[in-house]
């Protein structure tokens, strides 16, 4: 499933982010958290996991996440690996073609996260840069991702993916990932579509049409058939 989220951010969030996330955060080398293939293909900076900064931005992203209905839905999310942030600039500009781990160790808490789910939270305004489209490969063809900062993709994690070189400005985004209730890509998709129109379907027929509440019955049976909690 790919997915644009808008506005996980309010702009005053994505302002305290951004203060946090200056030139004197405590960037490292984003190759010092990469393993075998990533490190060849990998020139950015990340924010020092343990530093004070990521603390407080860690706990603004999944604070965002933890009141978004949309992303619940759609992420149906079991574990959210503790959010990271990166930027590419100057000579720290790109992210070669990879693909992410399939398990990938957690610091807060300390847990193994499958990763079903990548997202990117875009932290600077695409005007603020040039460059730095995230491609994600699909079957026949390859989207190009760039969005307002504040907003959020959600692409499958089986994905061959990059950031294209930065060759103007910043590109500050978190990522994180996210092991899902409903493990299944099909299956997660059905149940995000089907709660979509559900959302329609009350706001034109009422909560307590009968064939409302029947498809609501529905949707938490297949739910209850394919989550694992
Ligand atoms: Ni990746």
């Amino acid at each position: 499933m790919f997915l644009h989220l808008k506005n996980i951010l309010t702009p005053e969030e994505v302002q305290t982010a951004r203060a946090l996330l200056g030139a004197d955060a405590p960037w490292i080398d984003g190759r010092s958290s990469a393993g075998g293939q990533a490190l060849t293909q990998k020139r950015n900076e990340q924010l020092a996991q343990d530093s004070a900064p990521s603390h407080e931005l860690r706990a603004l992203v999944l604070a965002a996440l933890q009141r978004d209905a949309l992303f619940f839905s759609a992420a149906l999310p079991k574990k959210i690996f503790n959010p990271l942030f990166n930027r590419y600039s100057g000579e720290s500009n790109f992210y070669g073609a990879h693909v992410d781990g399939a398990v990938l160790r957690s610091k807060a808490p300390e847990q193994w996260v499958r990763s079903d789910i990548s997202c990117t939270l875009f932290l600077a305004g695409p005007e603020e840069y040039e460059g730095g489209e995230l491609r994600i490969q699909d079957a026949h063809s390859e989207r190009h991702v760039k969005l307002p900062a504040g907003d959020m993709v959600l692409y499958p994690s089986s994905t061959v993916h990059q950031v294209a070189p930065v060759t103007r400005g910043a590109r500050i985004a978190s990522f994180f990932w996210i092991e899902s209730m409903v493990r299944s890509t099909e299956q997660r998709l059905l149940l995000w579509n089907m709660d979509m129109d559900l959302l329609k379907l009350r706001s034109r027929d009422g909560e307590n049409d009968p064939a409302v509440v029947g498809l609501t019955g529905t949707y938490h049976n297949l739910l209850r058939m394919w989550a694992d909690a």
